[in-house]
């Protein structure tokens, strides 16, 4: 059985809500899936002894919240590389904070990553909760 982080950085709470659904389709693959405010990762290595990592920040002002800029920073201290990887977020109209996230995952972290980032409205509209946990598995299938 492998061991996902799920982090989230949100002000409202819908990105905290698409990290929990994430975390179940984890879970529904097997493997042990625990989920963190980001302002409880205070050095890197509260991000050590997972296989995989899933990100998450709302959009504010065309960009992900600052708490996870610096978490970032953190994580680049870990050394990522080859684990699974993917991120999400809940936004409104732009949503530029996933793919920011996930493109740091990609090509500076050199991590695994699923085949792009999860962005929702809210996870309770539009298939939103069998889209988070469907990206929850995708991540999942790739814990070797
Ligand atoms: C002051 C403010 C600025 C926002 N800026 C953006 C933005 O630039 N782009 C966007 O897509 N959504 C923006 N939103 C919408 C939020 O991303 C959206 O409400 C999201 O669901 C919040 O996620 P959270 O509940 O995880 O905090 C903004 C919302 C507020 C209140």
């Amino acid at each position: 059985m492998g061991k996902v982080l799920v982090i989230y950085s949100t002000n409202s709470g819908g990105t905290k809500r698409i990290g929990d659904l994430i975390a179940e389709g984890i879970r529904l693959e097997g493997h042990e899936a625990t989920v963190k405010n980001v302002t409880d990762v205070k050095t890197e290595k509260d991000l050590e002894g997972y296989d995989g990592y899933a990100f998450g920040s709302a959009t504010y002002h065309g960009e992900m919240m600052g708490k996870m800029k610096t978490m970032l920073f953190l994580a680049e201290k870990a050394n990522l590389e080859g684990k699974a990887g993917g991120s999400f977020g809940s936004f409104g109209w732009s949503g530029e904070a996933t793919d920011r996230i996930f493109d740091t995952m990609q090509h500076i972290f050199n991590m695994d990553v699923v085949g792009g980032s999860l962005r929702l409205k809210s996870a309770h509209l539009q298939g939103g909760v069998q889209m988070a946990q469907d990206y929850g598995r995708e991540l999942a299938k790739k814990i070797k």
